[in-house]
């Protein structure tokens, strides 16, 4: 596929066929992880792809409560979200069949390994996981690119020593993200629900505006 078509229909698929991910493309895409940058090059990031149906099981109970306890506060509006009105409902179900999507990978992050180097600024730090997420994007357009459909989860962290339990990991690796990956059962979107890139580029000073960017 064209890059920019993968880059532009990369959406969080919410929907999957069971079908199971062959080996082989699941391994090109995971390939396609390692080549993400991160910081000193020092490479701290680790993928567990997770097939066997009871661990995606005691993965999925491990999400259901955490997800329980926020979805009510996006109904109620209390919490913030880009979605469409009603599309928390799609959210919810692919809460409720997590276990069924055929492959959930558990990426982890060896803590021992990188810096925040924008702890001590009083305010939240933004640069610890900035070693980790260039990889997990170039996770996700390489499914888009094989026709796989992925979403990236964060919400599993809060429960990152169950996680390691799970899944046997040493506890220096924490649980930085949760992707689900499999055949989509709805069609890839045509375009993305994004901002215009006129709100997000500035050029050479905040607030002034890049001439051209209204042509995207
Ligand atoms: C950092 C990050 C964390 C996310 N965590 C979750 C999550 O825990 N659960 C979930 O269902 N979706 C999660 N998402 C998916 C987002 O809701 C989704 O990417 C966003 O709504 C855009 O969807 P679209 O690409 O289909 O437009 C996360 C996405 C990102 C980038």
């Amino acid at each position: 596929m064209d890059l920019t078509d993968v880059i532009r229909t990369t959406n969080a698929c919410r929907y999957y066929k069971p079908d199971p991910v062959p080996d082989d493309a699941l391994l090109r895409v995971l390939d396609a992880a390692r080549w993400g940058p991160t910081g000193s090059n020092k490479q701290p990031i680790a993928f567990v792809a997770v097939k066997d149906a009871g661990k995606r099981r005691a993965l999925h109970d491990l999400y259901q409560p955490l997800w329980d306890a926020i979805v009510p506060r996006y109904r109620s509006g209390e919490a913030q979200a880009g979605f469409k009105p009603g599309f928390i409902d799609h959210v919810d179900h692919f809460a409720r069949h997590l276990a069924d999507v055929p492959v959930l990978i558990v990426v982890a992050c060896d803590m021992t390994q990188v810096t925040a180097l924008d702890a001590n600024l009083g305010r939240l730090p933004l640069t610890a996981g900035s070693s980790v997420y260039p990889a997990v994007q170039n996770l996700l357009l390489a499914a888009r690119n094989e026709g796989l459909g992925t979403t990236l989860t964060t919400i599993l962290a809060m429960a990152e020593k169950d996680v390691q339990a799970v899944l046997g990991m040493p506890a220096h690796m924490a649980c930085a993200a949760m992707i689900t990956l499999g055949w989509p059962a709805k069609p890839f979107p045509k375009r993305l629900r994004r901002k215009p890139l006129t709100e997000l580029v500035h050029l050479d000073g905040w607030g002034q505006a890049f001439p051209g960017a209204e042509a995207f």
